[in-house]
């Protein structure tokens, strides 16, 4: 069958999650094995025209990659109609500005979270793209980790019974970056330049509780900044004014309580960088990026709790290894194939900017239940 193109205005791409994640392991990935396969056989092939500030690093990045097209010049990106779809994986601050851009260029959206700073912004952007009719798609990445894909598997199959709660552990050491260089940009610990863990990382917890688990109904979190000078890119100190942990519960439809820490300030000593216990009436799971474990009731030891006696049980050796049964694509890549369906094909993409906004709601949420030292309830959004 014949095979189509897509043009992809991709904006950011010299970054982190631009670079890595969308350009090499999902748009490259995708032009490498041919496109992408639509529901009635044929396939799409996407042609990115790559967009950034500084020529000599697009170039660099386009002859490494045998692409041919970029530019420093978003508008006029925007207005060649061979590129109907807009991809933003910029800074977060930056963003907003650029997707309005794109609406009113008629371009198709599908961007990096959050979708804009606020939920304010986020509902704007959504209302605009509704008016406009251009469809619209935000990351959900985390959903395609094998660990979590494992973990929905146990929730639909009923293998819990009743899930009662939730505990997440999610974080490392960012190093401060004076004796050795932070693994993080430094913009991620500085507030004003849309900064901090609690947006970074509860824009995440929002879609993966919500479709997993349950919709959050209510947050009560404390973040906190343990650090509060770091070393930059350059090697200078700078103030970190954003928050590098946040402790939280969340309150999930059918009484099921979540409770996540998140933070930059942990030493790891767990099998993976994200862990999720599940309880449940009729067992247990922890998953992993990676791997999940289970322990059905049947199987459940019955600790004694003695302190005068040392411990002889090896409780982790007692779960279970849930196989992969089948093979796992790379969950950005995945996302991309998602979307492209979405507006070529039409096919259903929940991912959209209210889900961005719901993400970027729940973050504010956190924010403010921590400053007031409030429980926050939240209620629904529409644009
Ligand atoms: N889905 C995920 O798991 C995940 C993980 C990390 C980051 N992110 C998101 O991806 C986005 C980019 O994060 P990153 O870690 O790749 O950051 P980064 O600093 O590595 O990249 C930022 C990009 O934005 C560009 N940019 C445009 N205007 C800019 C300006 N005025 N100042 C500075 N940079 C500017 C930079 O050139 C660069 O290409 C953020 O919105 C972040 O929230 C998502």
């Amino acid at each position: 069958m014949a095979v189509r193109t897509l043009g992809v205005v991709m904006n950011g791409v010299t970054g982190r999650m631009g670079y890595r994640q969308h350009l090499l392991r999902s748009v490259l990935a995708i032009r490498e094995q041919g496109g992408v396969l639509l529901p009635d056989g044929s396939r799409v092939q996407l042609d990115p025209l790559l967009v950034g500030r500084n020529e000599d690093k697009l170039a660099e990045m386009a002859k490494l990659h045998g692409l041919t097209k970029w530019t420093t010049d978003l508008d006029a990106a925007l207005g060649d109609d061979a590129y109907p779809l807009y991809f933003d994986a910029q800074l977060t601050a930056v963003r907003e500005k650029s997707i309005i851009k794109a609406i009113d260029a008629g371009r198709h959206i599908y961007t990096e979270k959050p979708v804009a700073e606020s939920v304010e912004g986020a509902l704007d952007l959504a209302r605009r793209a509704a008016a406009a009719g251009v469809k619209n798609g935000v990351v959900h990445d985390k959903l395609y980790l094998p660990g979590l894909l494992k973990l929905k598997r146990l929730v639909d199959s009923g293998f819990f019974g009743r899930i009662l709660s939730v505990r997440g552990e999610f974080g490392y050491w960012v190093f401060e970056g004076d004796w050795q260089p932070a693994q993080r940009p430094s913009w991620n610990y500085r507030a004003e330049d849309g900064g901090g863990i609690t947006v970074d990382m509860f824009c995440h917890w929002n879609y993966v509780l919500e479709n997993l688990f349950g919709g959050v109904q209510a947050v009560t979190a404390r973040t906190a900044t343990h650090i509060p000078a770091r070393w930059d890119e350059q090697g200078a100190e700078y103030q970190a004014t954003a928050d590098d942990a946040a402790y939280a519960i969340f309150e999930l439809t059918d009484g099921v309580i979540a409770q996540l820490n998140s933070s930059w300030c942990v030493r790891v000593h767990r099998d993976e960088l994200v862990e999720f216990q599940v309880d449940g009436t009729h067992g247990s799971a922890v998953a992993g990026l990676h791997g999940c474990r289970v322990q059905p009731r049947e199987v459940t030891p019955r600790p004694v709790w003695n302190p005068d006696l040392r411990e002889t049980q090896s409780f982790r050796d007692q779960w279970q290894e849930v196989p992969d049964n089948g093979e796992f694509d790379n969950g950005f890549k995945a996302q991309w194939e998602q979307f492209v369906r979405h507006v070529v094909a039409d096919t259903p993409h929940p991912y959209d900017f209210l889900a961005g906004v719901r993400g970027i709601r729940l973050a504010e949420a956190g924010l403010k239940s921590s400053d007031e030292g409030k429980r926050i309830v939240l209620g629904d959004v529409a644009v």
